[in-house]
């Protein structure tokens, strides 16, 4: 269920009124009106407020900040508070207050202040949002809820009293028999069998390893746990307000470890999701598409809501680097192009006071005379203009595979190297298809893959028997599958699959692996060159592949695997599975070998582009969005240039640093660019 209102994409962010004296707020109603905003975000950390003393309630000062809002034809994505408990409430429970690993209870003064799994704050909760709910159920001006802020972030995992008991709750009725728990642990090992549920404890900080399985339970149960608050407030508001879609905001799709967002989506009526460009990255607005991907794909392909992203710079960075010029629009025409029907910011205006007062808003500090202010009405114009493209979707012919589980379970301690990170081959392959102007959905490696030309395994630590057997048939239903190194390894609970590595995919690639050979820091390894393609070197990884009916396409050259295969081919039924063993470093090195799976697989893509201009279709539009100091021309675009209304025939130029969105006019197939 997507919001119904506002009609069109939603332009706004979050607003936070109790910041500003009553001038202030008339002033946002006339400027809000200006920029053309539509919805925001209103009360997310406003529980102090909204309750002074237990039990009693105060909306009167919300009253009127909502009738004054929908006097202004702005809609409202009412929050319930939860992620800022109060002063009061905390003092009285002091209980609630979350536990890190190394054993810190944590201090008010921040937010995110309370554990998710203890009842007090639980409680709380229930009464607070039902109050809420109540008070506002028929408030015209309530448009959507949004529930608490950046579930899992910054504390994914809580280790406190309440936090264990739960945990073992969680144990009891997951394996049900402590003997099943034993045997999916592992307990032999160093000697940890349990003999009664009470002595488990949380994987708390050990001054050594501790227990792989045992940690990675823990990871499930405290999402888990998160989901469940989440929840909770859920159903009050579906029982309240059946009408009014319920969301959470996500604390960066791809940023955001501890929450995995394929079972977070099931429990949501619309996703929405924050971005933050890491500011000193350089091209970091490939981040900012890979999230945005990451966004549509959990959202099942259907629009999505970019929550929260920055007007300028942010200032939780080491330096805050502003946004340039036009860099701002960019970044929103980038989210919409990639599925979302929002532009949302943190937020309205800079504060003045608190942790967050070098936080650029829509109303900087320099206030309207300022260029950035100037931007914000740009887009404004801009979004009304493209409200053609609401609920219109993103296709995209390449999958690229993610499952927080492996991200979870290969980044515990004690991997064969420290190298190996789901992170760096996930936006090492990532990169590589943006680069070709591939656009991409991420998918679960159970998930229905049939309808995509190739899929990509970056990094699939662990595998489950069903991931594998999907992957499997994927491949003999005429899949191209495409797996890097450190793939297939463990199952669900850390343990490696019997025999020799990869063996959940094995069979699938046609070989297996005798030994690993991971490069010391900086090593690389040369690969055999293939006539006309540049010199190929491959880093962090090699290993000593036995080919079992795969094709060696190169092999290294030299180091402790020279003469062994390291890229490989495996015809399969009506498909083929690709495996490389190391992580191609240099130039194009890694896009010219993914090039070869994608001309095999014939996936299309434009030729003659530079690298910086972003292409990407949604729906009967193309957006071209120029990264460069150089204007773009680029050709094969038919239809109207939506920002100027000038038709293009063909080619259309895009000025350097601009954005132009195309509105195509409908051709028969096979005439696209
Ligand atoms: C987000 C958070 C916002 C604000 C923002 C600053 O993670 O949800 O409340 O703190 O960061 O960039």
């Amino acid at each position: 269920m997507y919001p119904e209102r506002p009609a069109g994409l939603a332009f706004g962010g979050d607003y936070n009124p109790e910041q500003w004296p009553r001038e202030v707020l008339e002033e946002d109603a006339a400027l809000m009106r200006e920029a053309g905003v539509n919805l925001v975000s209103l009360g997310m950390f406003s529980w102090a407020l909204m309750e002074p003393a237990e039990g009693r309630y105060d909306f009167g000062w919300l009253d009127e900040i909502l009738d004054r809002l929908h006097a202004a034809g702005v809609a409202v994505d009412l929050a319930t508070p939860t992620a800022a408990p109060p002063a009061w409430f905390v003092a009285a429970h002091p209980d609630v207050l979350p536990v890190t690993r190394e054993g810190v209870r944590i201090g008010f003064g921040g937010r995110q202040s309370a554990c998710s799994s203890a009842p007090a704050f639980r409680e709380a909760t229930a009464r607070l949002v039902r109050a809420l709910g109540e008070h506002y159920r028929d408030h015209p001006a309530v448009a959507m809820w949004h529930v608490h802020n950046e579930y899992g972030a910054p504390l994914g995992e809580c280790y406190c009293e309440h936090s264990v008991a739960a945990w073992r709750g969680w144990l009891r009725a997951t394996y049900q028999d402590i003997s099943a728990l034993n045997d999916a642990w592992g307990t032999t090992f160093w000697g940890q069998t349990y003999t009664d549920w009470s002595q488990i404890d949380a994987p708390r900080f050990n001054h050594t390893v501790v227990n792989p399985a045992q940690r990675l339970d823990y990871a499930r149960f405290s999402d888990g746990q998160h989901r469940e608050h989440y929840a909770l407030q859920r159903d009050i508001l579906r029982e309240l307000t059946p009408h009014l879609p319920v969301t959470t905001n996500f604390a960066g799709t791809v940023n955001c470890k501890s929450t995995d967002l394929w079972q977070w989506a099931r429990e949501l009526d619309v996703v929405a999701n924050d971005h933050y460009l890491r500011a000193e990255q350089p091209d970091n607005h490939i981040d900012l598409a890979m999230s945005a991907d990451l966004a549509r794909s959990v959202a099942g392909g259907a629009p999505w809501m970019l929550m929260e992203h920055s007007a300028g710079a942010v200032n939780w960075q080491p330096r805050n680097l502003a946004k340039r010029p036009g860099e701002m629009r960019r970044n929103s025409l980038a989210h919409v192009a990639r599925g979302s029907d929002s532009v949302l910011f943190f937020q309205w205006r800079a504060s003045r006071f608190g942790a967050e007062k070098f936080h650029s808003g829509l109303v900087p500090h320099a206030g309207t005379d300022s260029g950035q202010w100037r931007e914000v009405v740009r887009l404004g114009a801009d979004l009304r203009r493209l409200a053609g493209v609401r609920g219109s979707r993103v296709r995209a012919e390449v999958a690229l595979v993610w499952d927080w589980e492996s991200y979870w379970a290969l980044e515990l301690d004690w991997r064969p190297s420290v190298d190996l990170s789901f992170r760096e081959r996930m936006d090492a392959f990532y990169e590589a298809l943006w680069r070709e102007h591939v656009t991409v959905d991420f998918v679960h490696p159970s998930a229905d893959i049939s309808g995509y030309r190739v899929v990509v395994a970056p990094s699939a630590y662990l595998l489950t028997e069903a991931g594998a057997k999907n992957l499997h048939r994927y491949v003999e239903a005429g899949g191209h599958l495409l797996v890097s190194y450190f793939s297939g390894i463990v199952d669900e609970h850390d343990a490696i699959h019997p025999g020799p590595h990869p063996g959940a995919l094995r069979e699938l690639l046609g070989l297996s692996v005798e030994e690993f050979h991971p490069l010391r820091q900086d090593e690389t390894v040369p690969l055999t060159a293939e006539p006309g393609t540049e010199d190929l070197r491959g880093r962090i990884w090699s290993e000593r592949v036995r080919p079992a009916g795969a094709v060696t396409v190169r092999a290294f050259a030299a180091g402790p695997d020279a003469g062994h295969p390291a890229f490989t081919r495996h015809d399969l039924g009506a498909g083929t599975a690709w495996y490389l063993s190391t992580a191609p470093t240099g130039g194009r090195a890694l896009r010219d070998l993914l090039g070869q799976v994608l001309d095999r697989a014939g996936v299309s893509r434009p030729r003659g582009l530079p690298e910086h201009l972003e292409l990407v279709r949604r729906g009967r539009h193309v957006f071209l969005i120029n990264h460069g100091d150089e204007p773009v021309t680029v050709e094969g675009v038919t239809g109207v240039s939506v920002f100027d209304g000038e038709r293009c025939d063909g080619r259309v130029t895009v000025a350097a640093g601009a954005v132009t969105v195309v509105e195509e006019t409908p051709r028969p197939e096979g005439e696209r660019a």
